[in-house]
């Protein structure tokens, strides 16, 4: 936690100032505070775990794992990059731990509000250490729900298809553009649900723990237990998961 509250202070006293950015895809950036962020944390976990392995957002698989057993960090030091860079306060730091394929721990920390959410397997879910649920929302048409866009958006059609049909059938549609964020919103009740196909493990790995430690599903589009490694991902309240699916069949 204090890890993510660092790098997410190297992320706020940079947003507005003109930074460095360069592009990994025709729309997908990459700032010197993503960088900065991700140099910050990976310092910080080797000198205390030295052996950890650990899969960062904009270094790769920096270190081999050799037991499946091994602790693997999942970092995304800045998710919400195309927002940053627009200077627009809506990003956050993810920090994931996994073990054996299993998230263990999970940190999301918006350093624009100081609000950190947190989770153990087993103990809950956290923001600003008060315990936090899922909503209690049971229908469709009463949730409101979030998703978001991916970079290779362009390459997939059904993409519309189901923003469309979801903005039929619920009460409202939010598209925020920092995805471990907007599932930490699902953990706290803020959102009911939200879906997105093309995510990457470090969007994935805390929030994913996040809202299942709040009571609520993870799963893919089709209800299968979440692989993080796997780009679909739905997540809800557990009330509303059966309708969500059946709207991303449509
Ligand atoms: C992105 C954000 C965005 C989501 C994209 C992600 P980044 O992460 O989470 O909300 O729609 O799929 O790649 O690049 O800002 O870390
Ligand atoms: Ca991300
Ligand atoms: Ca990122």
């Amino acid at each position: 936690m204090q890890t993510a509250r660092d790098a997410g202070r190297i992320l706020a006293e940079r947003i507005g100032r003109s930074l460095e950015i360069s592009n990994k895809g025709e729309i997908d950036l990459v700032t010197e505070s993503d960088l900065a962020s991700e140099r910050l944390i990976i310092d910080r976990i080797k000198s205390h775990y030295p052996r950890h392995a650990i899969l960062a957002e904009e270094s790769g698989e920096a270190i081999v794992i050799d037991s499946p057993n091994e602790w693997k960090w999942i970092i995304d030091p800045l998710d919400g990059t195309t927002n940053y860079a627009h200077g627009y306060p809506c990003f956050c730091v993810s920090i994931g731990v996994e073990r054996a394929g299993r998230i263990e721990l999970g940190v999301v920390y918006d350093p624009m509000r100081d609000e950190i959410f947190a989770a153990e397997r087993g103990g809950g879910a956290t923001l600003n250490e008060r315990k936090i649920r899922v909503s209690r929302v049971q229908e469709l048409n009463n949730a409101m729900l979030c998703t978001g866009f991916p970079y290779d958006v362009r390459e997939r059609p059904h993409f519309a298809r189901h923003f469309s049909n979801f903005t039929m059938k619920a009460q409202a549609v939010r598209r925020d553009g920092s995805a471990a964020l907007d599932l930490a919103y699902v953990a706290a009740g803020r959102f009911d649900g939200f879906w997105e196909d093309g995510l990457s493990p470090w969007d994935v790995a805390a929030g994913s723990l996040l809202v299942e430690e709040a009571g609520g599903r993870v799963s893919d589009f089709l209800g299968n237990q979440l692989d993080i490694y796997t780009p679909q991902v739905l997540v809800s309240n557990g009330a509303i998961h059966d309708s969500m699916m059946s709207v991303l069949r449509g």
